[in-house]
């Protein structure tokens, strides 16, 4: 079967809970506008290979031969991944984002081959390009946009997904056990990135919108408002783990004062769940949106005091502020992102360009997001048999 399928899946950003979410507090995410897209060709052939071309971690046309007979009946498939990763890394310069990127695609690949081979695929080119709107390492969800695609595009191609109709268009995937073994791959290959992820980058990637997240248990929220935000990117790289390690040993060595505010943080994520549902269903309601954005405020304040703000997030917030427009980090903190709540100035796009501006002379990314939104979309252009 030759076939052309593009999978497409979005960046997720924490409102409210990071950091209390692992002390078993409520947590809300929401999936966000900025995707990655990946488009790829499937050609019959004799030996089966992939093609990858990812330009943010600068593989570009990487060719691996790998036929469905490399992995033997038995074997672990994260056994012929490294095999392979060391096999096509070796002889190209390459950073630790390339060999985890090609790592997911290549697992997502091999899990899938029994599938294919009993579909009666004797060989095929893969070629795939993956292009995303979402900045790398800044806690915006883009390993979670990738593997979901990936996941999504591997199990297509193996029958395993229904195959969507041919049409120009993105369209959603409404079968739940697709989007649930979709979800379920997409899971695995955050295990390589992650090593312990929670699920719930993968999660928003593949059913979008918004859910909250407490003790391992994921709710859809079924009520979520068309707020506007700017994403503000400080453009410094952190570790969760290091900062999730830097909170763990403040709590260890004064839980009196820690504890507490992680029980104030949860307050905040079950308020503003309320809020959010009640904004929905009122979305003029000024007093609503006014005391959401006491919470943000109130939120950025107690994760500053547990020591995971960072100067630049402090300025961002500060600059914000200025604007009328409350604001915090997303995420671990330490840099990586702020939010910016832009709906007081909605229909002031003066202000806006203006806030904007300021934010981009300080050096800082700023990208528009509207909250919620869909998850992984799919769409064919091509299928001949
Ligand atoms: O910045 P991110 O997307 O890695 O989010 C981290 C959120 C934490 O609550 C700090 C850690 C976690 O595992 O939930």
């Amino acid at each position: 079967m030759a076939a052309k399928f593009s999978v497409s899946a979005p960046g997720k950003i924490i409102l409210h809970g990071e950091h209390s979410v692992v002390y078993g507090k409520k947590a809300i995410a929401c999936a966000i506008g900025s995707r990655v897209v990946v488009d790829a060709a499937v050609s019959p052939q004799l030996q089966s290979s992939l093609v990858i071309s990812m330009p943010s971690v600068h593989l570009n046309e990487v060719e691996i031969i790998a036929n469905l007979t490399d992995l033997e009946e038995k074997q672990d498939v994260m056994e012929i991944v490294k095999v392979k990763c060391n096999e096509t890394l070796q002889e190209l310069e390459h950073t630790d984002f390339a060999r985890i990127a090609l790592s997911c695609i290549l697992y997502a690949y091999y899990h899938t081959h029994r599938q294919r081979q009993n579909c009666g695929d004797k060989g095929s080119t893969v070629t795939i390009k993956i292009s995303s709107e979402i900045p790398i390492g800044a806690g915006l969800g883009s390993s979670a946009a990738f593997n979901t695609s990936i996941a999504c595009l591997f199990l297509i191609i193996s029958g395993s997904v229904t195959k969507p109709g041919v049409s120009e268009k993105f369209s959603k995937i409404t079968n739940e056990n697709d989007l649930n073994a979709i979800n379920s791959l997409a899971f695995e290959l955050e295990k390589i990135v992650h090593k312990t992820p929670s699920g719930i980058d993968n999660s928003i990637a593949t059913f979008g919108g918004a859910v909250s997240f407490q003790n391992g248990d994921i709710i859809p929220l079924s009520k979520m408002p068309t707020l506007q935000l700017l994403i503000v990117d400080t453009k410094i790289t952190r570790s969760t783990k290091t900062l999730v390690s830097k909170v763990k040993e403040y709590a260890d060595s004064h839980p009196d004062v820690v504890l507490p505010i992680m029980e104030s943080l949860n307050g905040i994520a079950t308020s503003a769940e309320s809020l959010l549902g009640k904004l929905s269903d009122d979305s003029n309601n000024a007093q609503l949106l006014s005391e959401w954005c006491r919470l943000i405020t109130t939120n950025q304040s107690l994760l500053k005091a547990i020591g995971v703000s960072h100067c630049a997030l402090d300025k961002i917030c500060f600059i914000a502020n200025k604007y009328g427009c409350p604001a915090k980090l997303t995420g671990a903190g330490g840099g990586g992102c702020a939010i910016v709540v832009l709906d007081y100035l909605q229909n002031n796009s003066d202000s806006i360009s203006q806030l904007r501006n300021e934010l981009e002379m300080e050096g800082f990314g700023c990208i528009r997001a509207s909250l919620g939104g869909d998850g992984v979309l799919v769409k064919s252009t091509q299928i001949t048999s």
